[in-house]
Parts: structure tokens; sequence; C-alpha cells
């Protein structure tokens, strides 16, 4: 597939089929992880990969209500929990070299990113997840202290299309030479 189509074709997908995730395809997403730009190449990236369906819902038990991928949580075949290791990224000797302290956030985003657009490739469905009880998810998984807990995806087969949402015109984020001082 052509890169710029994965990049404008993926969509988020909030309802799944039960089908398996042939173990081929996931080991190329986890590929696609692995070779994610990260600072000064820390990979501060962890994930944790739930198919048991008791775990899978303890967690969906975590998002709340009101989030619309909660029905997906436990109705795909996988749950991605994606963690970050702290303290890594953007740091030099145990010192943040930035005023932005940890670049974790960052680094999963990228490695997030890999993920979601190399499942599109295969026909494979995502939805990055990053409103739930971080803490609550990091307790049910026993995910120790200098590690946190970042965002989740579903991981399956769509049984939608996802609607395509739509974007801010460049000339909204793009400005020339300077930032633009309408404000
Ligand atoms: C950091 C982050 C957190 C998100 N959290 C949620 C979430 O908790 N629930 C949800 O349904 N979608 C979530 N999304 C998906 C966005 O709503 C979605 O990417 C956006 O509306 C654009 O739609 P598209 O992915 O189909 O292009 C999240 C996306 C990102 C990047």
């Amino acid at each position: 597939m052509d890169l710029m189509e994965a990049i404008k074709g993926r969509r988020s997908i909030r309802k799944y089929k039960p089908d398996p995730v042939p173990e081929e395809a996931f080991r190329t997403l986890i590929e696609a992880v692995r070779w994610a730009p990260s600072w000064s190449n820390t990979q501060c990236w962890e994930i944790i990969v739930i198919r048991d369906s008791k775990i899978k819902s303890e967690v969906a038990k975590t998002v709340p209500k009101n989030n619309p991928a909660l029905p997906s949580m436990a109705e795909a075949p996988i749950l991605l929990v994606l963690c970050g290791r702290k303290g890594i990224s953007g740091y030099y000797k145990g010192q943040a070299e930035t005023v932005k302290g940890d670049w974790a956030m960052f680094d999963t985003g990228l490695a997030m990113q890999n993920l979601c657009l190399a499942a599109y490739g295969m026909g494979l469905g995502t939805v990055i997840v990053g409103l739930f009880d971080h803490n609550k998810v990091e307790e049910i998984l026993g995910v120790p202290q200098g590690v946190e807990v970042v965002a989740m995806t579903p991981l399956g087969y769509p049984a939608t299309k996802g609607s395509i949402r739509a974007r801010k015109e460049v000339s909204e984020f793009v400005f020339n030479e300077r930032y633009r001082n309408k404000e």
C-alpha cells in the first residue's frame, strides 16, 4: 500500500469482528513498533498483549461509559496496552535535557502510530484509547514503578469502515517564517 494512502485512509475502528489476528500479521505489527524513531534511540515503549477475555473486560471497566471506544475494548480479539518506561527518553545521565522533561509520551505516540498504520496496511483495525483510569489499569496489569501506561488499542478485523472526521485546513496550522500573530 502506498504510504500516503495508508496515512489518509486509516480510521479509528470502534467495532470489531471476533476473527483472530494471524500470528504473522501480529509479528509484523510489533516489528513496526520496533522500528519507530525515539529520543536518542532510547525505545522506551513496552506493550502488554491481552488475549484473555476476563482481563480484557477488567481493563475495559476502567474506560468511562461516555467513551465511544468502550464497546470495542472487549470485543476485539486482542487488546494492546502501550506503556512507557519513564526517565529515559529526553534524559542524559539522569537529567532531563529539555524543559519538556520526559519525552516518553512523544515516543510512545510514534510507536503507536507505526502500529496503527501497519495494522491498517494489513486490513486490521485499531483505535487509540487515551481516556481511561490509567492508575487502575497499571494496578490490574501489575505495571511496576518507573513504567506508565500511556494508551491502549483494541486490535482485530474491522466490522465497520469507521467514519471520516474532518481535518483543519493547512493554512490553519502551517505558518511561514513566524508564528501567526492573529491572537
Ligand atoms: C492520544 C489519543 C487519544 C485518543 N483517545 C480516544 C479515546 O479515548 N476514545 C476514542 O474513542 N477515541 C480516541 N482517540 C481517537 C480519536 O478520536 C481519533 O483519532 C480522531 O477523532 C480522528 O479520527 P480517525 O482516527 O478516524 O482519523 C484518541 C486518539 C489519540 C491520538
